[in-house]
């Protein structure tokens, strides 16, 4: 018998680095003996100078061959001649550029295009030959993070590894300048060790994520110099924190807050708080959901897992920006001791909730952990990420995360980040304090009620969330829609997106470095 090493269910094991991460080299340009290569075409007509000098190698029939292929030099066009004539190599590929120069993220799509055309190859090595855009180190740069996003799997519960042997081990980047090209890569792929934590996080499966175990992963961070500090139960009842802790009071898992700080800037500055929803699996409550669909709730967490992504981005790049991150960690299920419908709870800023639906968890979680956050933490500003609602799916689909904010300045500033990432989001109404949205959620006998109505779910949820904020520039992030891809896209494998940590890295650097 062949006994294959499964692996454990012990908490212990998980999070265990297996993502298969593909090894990135930059190399001077030059055409490789052998593997397969691919070169960049823009338009058919004019081709870079490296493959105008393989097409002399070939004696023209690279030419010839582009001349009598459909390959227009098109953007996501490929094409590729098997066994090329005069040359040693067993492979090239042609990538269509397009006739317009490329911004980064059509540089990274174009990247994570490339890798899935090669992967397919089953060649153990690839190169990519860059010598197009107006600066080809930072083409290279973000062609090969591109690459780097696209190639993430987890495979961590196969218990069959071969499956992996297949994929592309070592990528290598041909570009003159190779230096720059790859400290610029350095840091993209600190971002990027970033954005697959939170796919981890977001992936894994709540009996082995749950509260302890990902505040676990969170002390993790300290290795690179953040400071980590968990609140268990007893911590948040002396802080008054009864909305929160009334969603985990069904649970078996004891409820977590875990708080991280990356102080890279000046003593002097404020530190930018980010503060993430971290349902590691949301059943309901009493208020069950329907059985069907209801194991997506497992990534009901991915605002948390993109805080602790964003977190770590930043503290591995050393970023130069004090930041919180602040994550409520619960889980929400039904028990004999869990919250009804029809409770009321006491939030840290001392505001009554009823609760009329213990399905609408994440709002309670995030008022006391926003609250929590500028008492404690004096923020230049507060956003938070959270799957808090269906409706921002209704209302956006799977294009925008839903943007809410007191503050019209951060609101654009979220969005110009959101245009420059790839993260897009979308501004939605919000009501002050008193106006028509924020009385939907006034209560009969409470100070306010944990659901709206029929409309406009997910401003009555942000309306919610705006009674906690005490003031302070805020915005809301809801990404329902965005923390997990049912269809593969350049830069994102299906399944958990990390969302959230390339738009709010983005939006640091915009606005803070
Ligand atoms: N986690 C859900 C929201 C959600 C729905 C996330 C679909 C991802 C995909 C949230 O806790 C929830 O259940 N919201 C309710 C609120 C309602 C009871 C007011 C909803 O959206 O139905
Ligand atoms: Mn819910
Ligand atoms: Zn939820």
């Amino acid at each position: 018998m062949i006994v294959r090493a499964v692996p454990s269910l012990q908490h212990k094991h998980i999070l265990i680095d297996w993502t298969t991460t593909m090894n990135i080299t930059f190399s001077k340009l030059s055409l490789p003996k052998s593997g397969p290569v691919v070169f960049g075409i823009r338009g058919k007509s004019r081709l870079c100078p490296s493959v105008t000098a393989l097409d002399k190698a070939s004696g023209g029939s690279v030419r010839r061959a582009i001349d009598v292929s459909h390959f227009k030099g098109e953007k996501n066009q490929m094409l590729d001649i098997i066994a090329p004539h005069g040359l040693k190599n067993d492979m090239i590929l042609f990538v269509g550029l397009g006739n317009q120069s490329l911004s980064e993220t059509e540089l990274q799509d174009l990247g994570g295009f490339i890798y899935a055309s090669i992967d397919k190859l089953k060649q153990q090595r690839a190169t990519i030959v860059v010598d197009f855009g107006s600066d080809p180190t930072q083409a290279a740069a973000h062609v090969a993070y591109g690459a780097k996003l696209r190639s993430y799997t987890f495979s961590k519960y196969k218990t069959n590894r071969k499956k992996d042997s297949s994929k592309v081990k070592k990528l290598i980047i041909a570009v003159n300048g190779e230096a720059k090209a790859r400290s610029e890569f350095n840091k993209l792929g600190k971002l990027a060790e970033g954005v697959f934590l939170c796919r981890d996080l977001v992936t894994e499966p709540p009996n082995i994520l749950y509260p302890a175990t990902f505040a676990a992963e969170v002390r993790k961070l300290k290795r690179l110099g953040v400071k980590v500090d968990i609140l268990g139960e007893a911590a948040m009842r002396r802080l008054g924190m009864g909305a929160l802790l009334g969603v985990g009071q069904g649970s078996r898992k004891q409820s977590q807050l875990a708080v991280m700080q990356w102080n890279g800037g000046l003593a002097s500055q404020k530190p930018v708080a980010f503060i993430g929803k971290g349902v590691t699996f949301d059943t309901g409550g009493i208020s069950l959901k329907p059985g069907a669909g209801m194991a997506d709730m497992k990534w009901d967490m991915g605002g948390a897992g993109a805080v602790a992504g964003l977190i770590k981005a930043l503290a591995g790049r050393k970023a130069k920006v004090n930041a919180v991150g602040i994550l409520g960690l619960v889980e929400n299920m039904p028990d004999g001791d869990a919250q009804r419908p029809g409770d009321v709870v006491t939030t840290m800023s001392g505001q009554t909730v009823e609760i009329l639906n213990t399905d609408a968890e994440g709002r309670l979680v995030l008022a006391d952990a926003l609250w929590y956050c500028q008492k404690k933490f004096k923020p230049c500003l507060m956003i938070d990420l959270a799957t808090l609602t269906g409706a921002i799916l209704v209302a956006l689909a799977k294009e925008y995360g839903g943007l809410f904010s007191n503050n019209d300045e951060l609101s654009n500033q979220l969005i110009s980040a959101g245009k420059g990432s790839g993260e897009k989001v979308w501004r939605m109404p919000l009501s002050e304090i008193g106006g028509h949205y924020d009385k939907m959620i006034d209560s009969k006998i409470a100070d306010m009620k944990n659901i709206g109505g029929r409309y406009a779910g997910s401003t009555t949820a942000a309306q919610f969330l705006q009674r906690f904020v005490n003031g302070v520039p805020w915005a809301h992030l809801d990404i329902a829609g965005m923390a997990w891809a049912e269809k593969t896209t350049a830069t994102v494998p299906e399944g958990g997106t990390g969302y959230g940590v390339r738009l709010l890295d983005r939006f640091v650097q915009d606005n803070f470095e």
